[in-house]
C-alpha cells in the first residue's frame, strides 16, 4: 500500500499535490440548471480536488468520480464524505440521547447500520463520531455530544468508531470514522458556539482529550479540527495540540481535516492574512482544507517563496513548505489507499445493497426507547391500553422536529408521529390538541429560520389553545403533554441564553393538572433544559430528546409498557437555566467551611427554592431495584493489586428491568483539587422479575491517575498513595460508599 503511495508521490507535480489537499462540498453538483459546468466541475477537470462531501446519492458520487479521474493526469480518485451524525437515511436518536442509553452495543449497532447505509451510497468517510464532552446546556451542539462525562464519552467514542469502521475501513459496508471536533469545542466561553475555550490544561487532559484517546485507540482513521481556540490558540493553527499531542503523544498517523472554512477563519480569529494562516494551518498539521480553498490559492506561491512573518513568529523556507505539502498529501493518499481506492477508484461504489429499512426502523425504535429517560413516575406509567388518553402539545403530531439537528440525509416523512404511534399501539386514537405554541416568542421563531423553518405556530391566543386542550383533557382518563423545543433550538450556531422549557409550556401543564387528571409530560429536546416546576406539576415525566424517525414510537412503547424505561442521563439537567456550566464532577471549594463562614454559600443567591436538578446518571425504570451493600476484597492494596468491589443487585418488581450500575470515586487528598466525584466504571445488566445478581467491579490504581499540568508540554499523569472512596449506585447522587487505601 505504501509503495503505491510513494510511486504516486514520485510522479506528482506540486500542483497535483496541492489539489489533493482541497476538500470541497458537492453543493449543486456538476452542472447547473443552464447545463453549465459548476465551479466544482471545473476544479475536477483540472485535478484540483482531493475529496468531496455531501454528494447525496450514489449516482452523483459516481459521476463526480468519473469526472475526477478524467481530470487527473495520474487518475487519482476522490474519496467521499458525509455528515452522518446520528444515522444516515435512517435517523436514530440524537447522540446526546443515544448516550443516555449507556448501552455500548446499541451505540455500535446504530453506527454500523449508518455506516452500511452510507457506504451503499458511495460514502467512504463520515464526520462522526462527535465526541465533544460538554457541560454547558447553553451550547446548541450539546445535542450532538455524548454528554458531560469523559469516561462515558470515551466508551461512546470506542463503540461508535467500531461500528463505523468494523474490521477495517476498506470493508464494503463500513466507512472511516472522523473524530471531531478536536478539541474542547464543547467548552466554549459563555456557551456561545465557536467561542474560545479558556480552561486549565488539567481539564483539557482529563475531560476533553480522553474521548479522542479512546477513539484513536479504537483505530479511528481521521480527525476534524475544531473552530474554537483553546487557551488563545485557534485549533486550526494549534501545532502544540495537533502536531504535539495528537500526532506526537498519541502517535496518530491518520488524516486531519479542517472544519468548514476553518483555515480561512483563522484570519478573523486574528492570526493574519491568507498566506500566513495557510502556512500556520499546514504547519499545525491540518492535511485537508475544507471548502475555503485557501490551500489551493496560497500554497503554490508559498512553495516558491516560503514565508517570513515575524508578526506571527513564523518563518518557513520554500523547501520546508514543500516538505509540509508532501507530508499532508502522503496522508491523503494513504487514507485513499486504506479505503481501497487506489486499487479500485469505484471501491464501495458498485451499488452494494443498503441494509433493510425495516431492520433500521426496528433498531431506531429500540434506540429511541432506550435513550428516553424516565425522571418521575407517581404510579401513572405504564398506561393500560384501554385508558382514554388526551394527547396535548405542539409535538403531539410533529414529525419534522423529531429528526433533531444534523440529520442531513433524513426525511421527516419517515417519522411516525406520537398520535399515530399511540393509535397503532393501542388501537384507539387519542383526543389530540395543539395546546401551546413551541415558542411564545415571535422573535425567537424568526431567528430559528436560520436553518430552515419548521417551527409551526397556531395563530390562536394562548387562552383559546388551552381551552381546546382542556376540552380534550375532559374526555380522557390521563393526559399526555408533548412539550419541548424545536430541532432548530439546538444544533450548530444555536446557543441559548436561557436553556429552559418555555414558560408557556409550564402554564399549559399547570392548567391541565388543575383538571385533577394525571398528567404524563414528555420533553422532546436537543439539550438538557431546566424544567421549572414541571417535575412537581407532572405526575410522570419522560425526557425523550429528539429521537429520530422512530422517536415517538419508542416513547409510545414506554408509555404503554411495550418497553421498560432504562435511559440514564448523560448530562445533568439543571435546576435553573443560569446554573451553567453544570456537571456531577464539580470541584470542592474552601466554603462553606465547617463551623465558620456557614453563611458564605457557593450556590446562587437568587436560585428559587424547590427546583429539581436531575443528576447525571439518573433515570427510573418500572421495576424497583434493590442495591445490596458494596464490599471490597481488600481495603488496603498496593499499586500492582487489583481490588474487587462486589455488590448484589436485585429486581424486586414484576417486570424485566435493565439497570445501569454506576461506580464513582473520590480522591479526597491530592496534589491539586480534584472533582468531588468522578465516574470510573459502569455495568449494565438485564434482570428478570425477582432475579438477584452479584456484580464485580475491578478497581485498579490507574483509575486514579490524574494530570498535573502547569503547561501542556510539562503535563504529567500522577497518582498518589492514600485513601480513596468508591461510591456505587444507580446515579451520581444516590450511592453507597466504601473506602480503600492505596499503600503505594
Ligand atoms: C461544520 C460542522 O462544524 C462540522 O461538524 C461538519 O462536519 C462540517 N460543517 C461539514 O458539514
Amino acid at each position: 500500500m505504501q509503495a503505491q503511495v510513494e510511486r504516486l508521490m514520485a510522479e506528482m507535480t506540486l500542483a497535483e499535490k496541492i489539489g489533493q489537499l482541497n476538500l470541497l462540498a458537492a453543493g449543486e453538483g456538476l452542472v447547473t440548471g443552464a447545463a453549465q459546468s459548476t465551479p466544482l466541475a471545473r476544479r475536477l477537470d483540472s485535478g484540483e480536488v482531493g475529496a468531496i462531501f455531501g454528494t447525496k446519492s450514489l449516482a452523483s458520487a459516481r459521476a463526480m468520480q468519473e469526472r475526477a479521474l478524467e481530470g487527473s493526469r495520474l487518475r487519482i480518485p476522490l474519496f467521499f464524505a458525509e455528515d452522518v451524525i446520528h444515522g444516515h437515511r435512517t435517523v436514530f436518536p440524537l447522540p446526546v440521547a443515544l448516550a443516555c442509553s449507556w448501552d455500548l452495543d446499541l451505540v455500535e449497532d446504530t453506527a454500523a447500520f449508518a455506516a452500511a447505509e452510507a457506504a451503499s451510497e458511495g460514502i467512504h468517510q463520515v464526520y462522526a463520531p462527535m465526541i465533544d464532552v460538554s457541560r454547558d446546556p447553553r451550547w446548541g451542539r450539546i445535542a450532538e455530544s455524548p454528554g458531560e462525562d469523559p469516561l462515558l464519552a470515551s466508551r461512546f467514542a470506542v463503540a461508535a468508531t467500531r461500528g463505523f469502521q468494523g474490521g477495517g475501513i476498506g470493508e464494503p459496508d463500513r466507512v472511516a470514522a472522523c473524530l471531531k471536533h478536536f478539541v474542547a469545542y464543547g467548552a466554549p466561553d459563555s456557551g456561545r458556539d465557536y467561542d474560545n475555550a479558556s480552561l486549565s490544561w488539567e481539564d483539557l487532559l482529563a475531560i476533553y482529550l480522553p474521548p479522542f484517546t479512546a477513539g484513536l485507540q479504537a483505530g479511528a482513521a481521521s480527525v476534524m479540527a475544531a473552530f474554537n481556540a483553546v487557551n488563545k490558540l485557534p485549533m486550526h493553527a494549534n501545532a502544540p495540540l495537533i502536531q504535539g499531542w495528537l500526532r506526537g503523544t498519541s502517535g496518530f498517523n491518520g488524516l486531519v481535516v479542517s472544519d468548514y472554512t476553518g483555515v480561512k477563519e483563522l484570519t478573523p480569529h486574528g492570526l493574519g492574512p491568507a498566506a500566513v494562516v495557510v502556512a500556520r494551518a499546514l504547519h499545525a498539521g491540518i492535511d485537508m482544507d475544507m471548502v475555503g480553498e485557501d490551500y489551493l490559492a496560497e500554497l503554490p506561491a508559498l512553495a516558491e517563496t516560503g514565508l517570513d512573518a515575524p508578526e506571527a513568529g513564523l518563518s518557513f523556507g520554500a523547501s520546508r513548505i514543500r516538505e509540509m505539502i508532501d507530508t499532508a498529501c502522503r496522508r491523503v493518499l494513504t487514507f485513499k489507499a486504506s479505503l481501497g481506492l487506489l486499487d479500485d477508484p469505484f471501491h464501495g461504489m458498485s451499488g452494494t445493497a443498503a441494509p433493510s429499512r425495516s431492520d433500521g426502523r426496528k433498531l431506531a425504535r429500540r434506540a429511541a426507547a432506550r435513550s428516553t429517560v424516565l425522571l418521575k413516575n407517581d404510579n401513572v406509567l405504564p398506561i393500560a391500553q384501554s385508558t382514554r388518553v388526551a394527547l396535548v402539545g405542539p409535538f403531539a403530531r410533529d414529525r419534522r422536529n423529531m429528526l433533531g439537528t444534523w440529520a442531513v440525509s433524513g426525511n421527516w416523512d419517515d417519522v411516525v408521529p406520537l398520535d399515530a404511534a399511540i393509535t397503532a399501539l393501542t388501537g384507539t386514537a387519542p383526543a389530540t390538541a395543539w395546546g401551546v405554541n413551541i415558542t411564545d416568542r415571535d422573535w425567537l421563531a424568526a431567528r430559528l429560520n436560520v436553518h430552515g423553518v419548521t417551527v409551526e405556530t397556531d395563530p390562536r391566543s394562548e387562552d383559546e389553545l388551552i381551552a381546546e386542550a382542556l376540552d380534550a383533557a375532559r374526555q380522557s382518563d390521563i393526559i399526555i403533554a408533548a412539550l419541548g423545543e424545536a430541532k432548530e433550538h439546538a444544533g450548530e450556531s444555536s446557543s441559548a441564553l436561557s436553556p429552559a422549557l418555555p414558560e408557556a409550556h409550564l402554564r399549559l401543564v399547570r392548567a391541565l393538572k388543575a383538571t385533577g387528571k394525571p398528567v404524563a409530560a414528555i420533553v422532546f429536546a436537543g439539550r438538557p433544559l431546566a424544567l421549572g416546576d414541571l417535575p412537581e406539576t407532572a405526575d410522570a415525566l419522560l425526557y425523550a430528546w429528539h429521537g429520530g424517525i422512530a422517536g415517538p414510537e419508542g416513547v409510545a412503547d414506554l408509555l404503554f409498557g411495550a418497553a421498560a424505561p432504562s435511559g440514564r442521563l448523560c448530562v445533568t439537567l439543571p435546576a435553573h437555566p443560569g446554573e451553567t456550566p453544570v456537571s456531577h464532577a464539580e470541584e470542592p471549594t474552601g466554603r462553606p467551611f465547617p463551623g465558620r463562614f456557614a453563611k458564605f454559600r457557593t450556590g446562587w443567591l437568587d436560585m428559587p427554592d424547590g427546583l429539581t436538578r436531575y443528576p447525571f446518571g439518573f433515570g427510573l425504570g418500572y421495576a424497583p431495584i434493590r442495591y445490596g451493600a458494596p464490599s471490597l476484597s481488600s481495603t488496603v492494596a498496593d499499586v500492582s493489586q487489583k481490588v474487587l468491589l462486589r455488590l448484589t443487585i436485585e429486581n424486586t418488581g414484576q417486570t424485566e428491568a435493565i439497570e445501569t450500575v454506576q461506580l464513582y470515586a473520590s480522591d479526597p487528598v491530592a496534589r491539586i483539587t480534584r472533582p468531588a466525584r468522578f465516574l470510573v466504571d459502569f455495568k449494565q445488566l438485564t434482570l428478570s422479575p425477582g432475579e438477584a445478581r452479584e456484580l464485580v467491579f475491578e478497581i485498579r490504581a490507574d483509575q486514579f491517575a490524574y494530570p498535573v499540568a502547569p503547561s501542556l508540554e510539562s503535563a504529567e499523569w500522577v497518582r498518589d498513595p492514600g485513601l480513596v472512596q468508591l461510591h456505587v449506585g444507580p446515579n451520581s447522587r444516590d450511592t453507597d460508599t466504601v473506602e480503600l487505601t492505596w499503600s503505594s
